[in-house]
């Protein structure tokens, strides 16, 4: 009897193995759960993976108990819940995040380390949150400091860029989260980019705008990427057949998925055999005369169009296979990855990296007596400090588009200042930002605007020291989506109220919470200047330890700052060049972005490419190169000559003596941050591969050249900060 029993449970468990579809076999490679689930797939349910299903939420399968993919913004922290169908949030209670430092913050760090737990915490919230994909990073290179969205970005070069954003996308990636790098490509602008046309050279798309995104796919291995709004060579990139199947699915090796950007999808045709795999935002369709109110989903351009057109052989089934495949693949890596983690919303713990991330982030622009930093406030001393500035009380984290974060807290800086030094602060507004539509059109009450400054400029004449915080603040027109910067000076009348202060009071410390360069004309005139970004939920501690000197600002610049806007090279060449006449922008600087502008045409910045101070010194020793196997290997030792620990930020910048083409006076190709002791030297070795590194792009052979000849290698603390160079014969 127990053997006919045992003979049953065997031949039920057998049965049983056997009806397990292989698809739901976690033990399974991903690509035979892949291969199986396709096979069970009808036309309709493979179309139905193509699209959205929601404002955030595109299909699975249903029937067969596949999950379709929630997807969040954004890449700053994990947005609130947005509601189903309509642009509001949906009110929950218990979607609060941690707000981390803009990504130009953590650029400013130069810590690839720091980028990676970046990634690890945020990827924690992303998937306790339970979302599949994390719309982040953006990589979009800096080219004018007007562009709206430079704070959600890395900076102007492509080295630093693809540097810092491939450990960023390991750390959200290994909690089971896909990452979706974006804005693919040159979405450089937000002014018109819903369907501005970017011309530009073979070489600076190749030089200068794709590397990073190259690095995210071939060194990141990111899982998902968005298609940029704006058009490349007349073609709009979220359905751009040389950007997505040419250059990022055929060169690069791409095996994820392409998603749109939110409504960036305007042709069915294009759509289907341009390289999208996932449609979302669409909420209209004006070629057919479905407005919003009628539009269903499946009257996406990849829906009821994309099975017609497969149905009657316009588009082959192994066309729709291969985006199924790939949404199916996102899938397998995410909602269904056996190794998915559970993560979790640990606030304090996130927000202990938030703040160690900004104030690894935050440069020291200047520290000029008489105010120098670290402050000197002696405990129990009478001594009073004024704190001046909007921007000192408001929330950050807020505003500035779909980046916006509902945070768990943002500590502003008054608030961090007086846990610091209780009743000795004192607080002026100073300006008034004009935050709403009326303000903006006509401005604020000049005289509430002279009241706040005189009020400021009262109290600064009796105080010890001035702490200054201003800068942009990501409402409309002062760092924000879809709407560029309209000036480079500070808005809201803060020059003039920066130079009544220091006029009063030269003991003054100017504090900027922005994600942009601004004009500085008052700079001689201040004696500190800390470049602080946006920090998130721990602002106000992080620029209170650096203010202190609890810590060591470390942060180098990620862009250059112009003393003025026309020494920016996307203002060199008029309207064409920046915006462009509302249909084409034309990048008529080519691959001279930024430093390279600076230092090819030899216009100084005020502040330049990698700049940052530190509270110690640092000295350079002989460099030298030398060969180990096909690696070029620079070496230089570094000294801290000063009397408090600090790290130093080691840039290595290559230049070809006699190019054949114009190409940048130098490029960075390799960094390293590392921590000195005081007295302490450490020899920093920096590899380079010249094949590649020293390599331009050859339009006519269409490859990657690297000239034999004579180099120049120089190594700095910034582009502008040559410690030692080297003559290399390559
Ligand atoms: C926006 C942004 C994109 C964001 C998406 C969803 O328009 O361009 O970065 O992820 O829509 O909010």
């Amino acid at each position: 009897m127990k053997h006919v029993l045992l003979l049953l449970t065997l031949c039920c468990s057998l049965t049983a193995v056997a009806q397990t579809p292989v698809w739901q076999d976690a033990s399974q490679p991903t690509e035979l759960r892949i291969d199986d689930a396709l096979s069970r797939m009808t036309l309709a349910e493979k179309v139905a993976l193509c699209h959205a299903w929601g404002k955030f939420y595109s299909g699975g399968v249903p029937r067969l108990g596949i999950p379709g993919l929630w997807m969040s913004d954004g890449p700053h922290g994990v947005r609130a819940e947005i509601d189903w169908n309509e642009w509001k949030t949906a009110g929950w209670t218990t979607d609060s995040c941690t707000a981390f430092p803009s990504l130009t913050c953590l650029a400013a760090t130069w810590n690839p380390a720091m980028a990676e737990r970046y990634g690890r915490a945020i990827g924690e919230e992303a998937v306790y949150r339970g979302k599949q994909v994390l719309l982040g990073p953006g990589v979009n290179i800096y080219r004018t400091p007007l562009n709206g969205r430079n704070f959600e970005y890395m900076g102007e070069d492509p080295v630093l860029a693809a540097t810092m954003c491939v450990p960023y996308i390991q750390g959200v990636q290994s909690q089971g989260v896909a990452c979706c790098v974006k804005h693919f490509a040159l979405n450089n602008q937000e002014l018109n980019r819903w369907s501005i046309n970017v011309e530009c050279s073979e070489r600076a798309l190749r030089e200068l705008y794709l590397p990073a995104f190259r690095a995210a796919v071939q060194k990141g291995k990111v899982w998902s990427l968005m298609g940029s709004y704006n058009k490349f060579r007349g073609t709009h990139c979220s359905h751009n057949d040389y950007l997505l199947n040419q250059i990022l699915k055929q060169e690069w090796g791409f095996d994820g998925a392409v998603v749109s950007d939110w409504d960036a999808t305007h042709n069915a045709r294009e759509a289907a055999l341009g390289g999208l795999d996932i449609e979302m935002g669409t909420s209209q369709r004006p070629d057919k005369g479905i407005k919003g109110g009628q539009f269903t989903w499946d009257e996406c351009y990849l829906g009821n169009d994309l099975l017609k057109a497969v149905q009657s052989g316009e588009v082959t089934e192994e066309v729709l296979d291969d985006k199924a495949r790939r949404v199916l693949r996102l899938i397998f890596r995410t909602a269904l990855n056996p190794h998915r983690q559970t993560g979790n919303q640990d606030y304090a713990a996130h927000s202990q990296v938030a703040r160690e991330i900004a104030c690894e982030g935050i440069v020291l622009l200047q520290n000029r007596k008489p105010t120098p930093l670290p402050l000197t406030v002696k405990e129990g001393s009478s001594h009073s400090i004024l704190v001046v500035g909007d921007n000192a009380v408001k929330r950050l984290t807020e505003g500035g588009g779909s980046s916006e974060l509902k945070a768990q807290h943002e500590t502003s800086v008054l608030a961090a200042m007086q846990q610091e030094y209780g009743e000795r602060v004192q607080w002026a507004q100073g300006y008034l930002p004009e935050c709403n539509d009326y303000s903006r059109e006509h401005g604020v009450d000049q005289r509430v605007t002279d009241s706040l400054q005189q009020q400021a400029v009262e109290m600064a004449g009796k105080a010890d020291v001035v702490i200054y915080v201003g800068g942009l603040n990501k409402d409309k027109f002062q760092d924000t989506e879809d709407a560029d910067r309209k000036q480079y000076d500070l808005p809201f009348g803060q020059p003039e109220l920066i130079e009544a202060l220091a006029r009063v009071n030269r003991n003054i410390v100017v504090v900027l919470l922005s994600g942009n360069a601004v004009a500085m004309p008052w700079a001689d005139k201040v004696g500190a200047i800390v470049q602080a970004w946006y920090p998130g939920s721990e602002t106000g501690p992080a620029v209170v330890d650096v203010l202190t000197g609890r810590v060591n600002p470390s942060g180098r610049l990620p862009f250059s700052i112009p003393v003025k806007l026309d020494d920016c090279a996307a203002h060199s060449f008029g309207t064409d060049a920046y915006p462009g006449d509302g249909k084409t922008v034309t990048y008529k600087e080519d691959v001279l972005v930024g430093y390279r502008w600076h230092d090819t045409k030899k216009i100084p910045a005020r502040f330049a490419f990698g700049h940052g101070l530190s509270y110690t010194t640092f000295e350079y020793g002989k460099m030298q190169a030398e060969w180990q196997g096909k690696e070029l290997v620079v070496s230089v030792p570094v000294k801290n000559t000063g009397k408090v620990a600090g790290k130093e930020v080691v840039q290595l910048y290559v230049g070809e003596d006699h190019p054949t083409v114009v190409r940048p006076a130098k490029e960075l190709k390799a960094f390293e941050k590392v921590l000195l002791q005081p007295g302490e030297t450490k020899t920093v070795s920096l590899r380079l591969t010249p094949s590649d590194d020293f390599a331009y792009y050859d339009e006519t052979s269409r490859s990657w050249q690297a000239n034999r000849g004579s180099y120049t290698l120089s190594v700095g603390r910034s582009s502008a900060d040559i410690r030692q160079k080297l003559r290399f014969k390559y």
